[in-house]
């Protein structure tokens, strides 16, 4: 799953902006991902939940509180969970004064944002499924919305992940041709089964050896792993021959690439 539309492909590791950039800019937007960019993130990640109104929004939470003013905004709606609001009520919210005020006005996105993003700059995009309660659907939804968009996408750098495996081997049957990667750990029995529908595991990188990644190449898959900020864990990454690293702070992976 290689990101050749992506501007600033590298001959190595994949540069996966975590939640978007969530060092340069408030997580899951737009700006943070346009930032991440600009400091050669090959692709920001992005997590997708379903609104009350099945619209696709990018938002890590299940709730709205910490990385909105909703509270402010709809004080009498607790818990504030995402599938409680409609998007035209999410769209009010400002996404970004959380994270600093030069971001004020920043909105939560949506998933139709995120392709836009990508047809302007190029940007590859590793778009997350939240499977949370309320989230029925949303798999169907997200395969639709690929489907319309094809052109965006289609010989870029785009790939779906997400912890739900079942889920994900239906995601497979609905649109084939996008490449799936699978969060978590898997039973290396099972890497056969897993690579008939998914060309990629996200491993978590505490239980990341060069032997796990050299069985999960032999069986044909990329290895993705992260997120990590710290520039040793980085190179401890790169010298197992990992193909994707999330991290929060794609400048400074770009920085470790360039003199590997
Ligand atoms: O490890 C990848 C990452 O996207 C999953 O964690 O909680 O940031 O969505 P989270
Ligand atoms: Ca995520």
């Amino acid at each position: 799953i290689c990101m050749p539309g992506a501007a600033h492909a590298s001959p190595s590791v994949d540069n996966i902006a975590h939640r978007g950039g969530a060092a340069y800019g408030p997580e899951n937007t737009i700006a943070a991902c346009t930032m991440a960019w600009m400091q050669r993130a090959d692709a920001c990640e992005f997590d997708i939940q379903q609104t009350k109104d099945q619209q696709l929004v990018l938002i890590h939470d299940q709730t709205l509180s910490r990385t909105t003013n909703v509270e402010q905004v709809f004080p009498d709606r607790s818990p504030w969970r995402v599938a409680d609001f409609t998007l035209a009520e999410i769209r009010r919210l400002d996404a970004g004064s959380w994270f600093s005020s030069g971001y004020r006005g920043e909105k939560v996105p949506t998933l139709g944002e995120a392709l836009q993003a990508m047809r302007r700059y190029g940007v590859g995009l590793l778009l997350e499924i939240k499977h949370a309660p309320g989230s029925a659907g949303i798999d169907q939804r997200v395969a639709n919305l690929l489907r319309q968009n094809r052109s965006v996408w289609s010989g870029r750098g785009l790939v779906v992940q997400a912890f739900d495996w079942n889920a994900m081997r239906s995601f497979h049957r609905m649109i084939p041709e996008v490449p799936i990667t699978l969060l978590g750990k898997p039973d290396l029995s099972k890497l056969s089964d897993l690579g008939t529908f998914a060309k990629g595991l996200s491993l978590p990188r505490s239980s990341l050896t060069p032997e796990l990644v050299r069985t999960v190449h032999g069986k044909g898959m990329r290895v993705y792993t992260g997120p990590t900020d710290r520039p040793g864990v980085m190179r401890r990454l790169l010298s197992y021959g990992v193909d994707a690293i999330m991290t929060n702070r794609p400048g400074e992976l770009d920085s470790i690439k360039r003199y590997w």
